[in-house]
């Protein structure tokens, strides 16, 4: 029966964007809708599986029988995630994390300057990476946007995060990546297969994900 193949397992998937601040009027975020995430907590809810979903700011509504904590910045996305990875069997970043955030965050509005404006940047936590380096019985899953040199991007993100499996999407395809309700993925093992996938809607893609995940988490031999 394909209804309750993830009974029992905790899922923790990361969806939509993140809002880097710079005062309190303006920020810097990505195009993520979030579809892929919540495509994702969806399928896995109705596999019977326990679900929480860390959403970065999304106008989509939660899904049936999935937990949702809505954070807005990366850094509350990184802590709302280590709070519940020891408990994890699954974690799935299909989240769009922002690489840098505003160096200073200002508590008044900026005043507009004559001339040109130079503004300096900080790297935020890698939280899939940092997932990687503490990882033990959890499958990890991560993502990787790209827009060229897809196949070599993906596999360098598999080794450098310790992830057990990486989704690569090209963004620039049509049809595939942010916002639309489609997309066309490969997925990459740690023993070097790949499975490349058509364009597919992303509820679609999302049961493919799962069963691509299912052998793993058995393997585990958990509970
Ligand atoms: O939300 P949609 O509109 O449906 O669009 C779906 C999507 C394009 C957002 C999704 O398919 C996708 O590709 N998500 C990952 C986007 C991304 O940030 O990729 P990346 O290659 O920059 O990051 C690689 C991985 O590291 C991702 O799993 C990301 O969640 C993670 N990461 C990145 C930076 C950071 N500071 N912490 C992280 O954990």
């Amino acid at each position: 029966q394909h209804m309750y193949k993830l009974k029992n397992k905790k899922i923790l998937i990361t969806a939509g964007p993140t809002r880097e601040h710079v005062d309190p009027v303006r920020f810097f975020t990505n195009h993520s809708s979030g579809k892929m995430g919540y495509a994702i907590a969806e399928k896995a809810a109705q596999w019977g599986a326990d679900v929480t979903l860390i959403s970065g700011p999304v106008s989509l509504s939660a899904p049936e029988n999935v937990e949702i904590v809505r954070v807005d910045t990366a850094e509350e996305m990184r802590i709302a995630v280590f709070e519940r990875y020891r408990e994890a069997d699954v974690v799935i970043k299909s989240a769009a994390v922002a690489d840098y955030r505003p160096s200073v965050q200002y508590d008044e509005k900026m005043k507009k300057q004559e001339g040109p404006m130079k503004m300096e940047f900080e790297r935020t936590i890698d939280i899939l990476k940092s997932l990687g380096e503490e990882k033990d019985h959890q499958v990890l899953v991560g993502f990787a946007a790209e827009t060229q040199d897809v196949e070599y991007h993906a596999i360098k993100k598999l080794q450098s995060k310790n992830a057990d499996i990486i989704v690569a999407n090209n963004i620039k395809q049509e049809g595939a990546g942010f916002s639309g309700d489609t997309n066309i993925v490969t997925f990459y093992h740690r023993d070097g297969t790949k499975k490349a996938l058509t364009l597919l809607s992303k509820e679609k893609v999302a049961e493919e994900l799962l069963e691509e995940i299912l052998p793993l988490v058995n393997r585990e031999g958990q509970g």
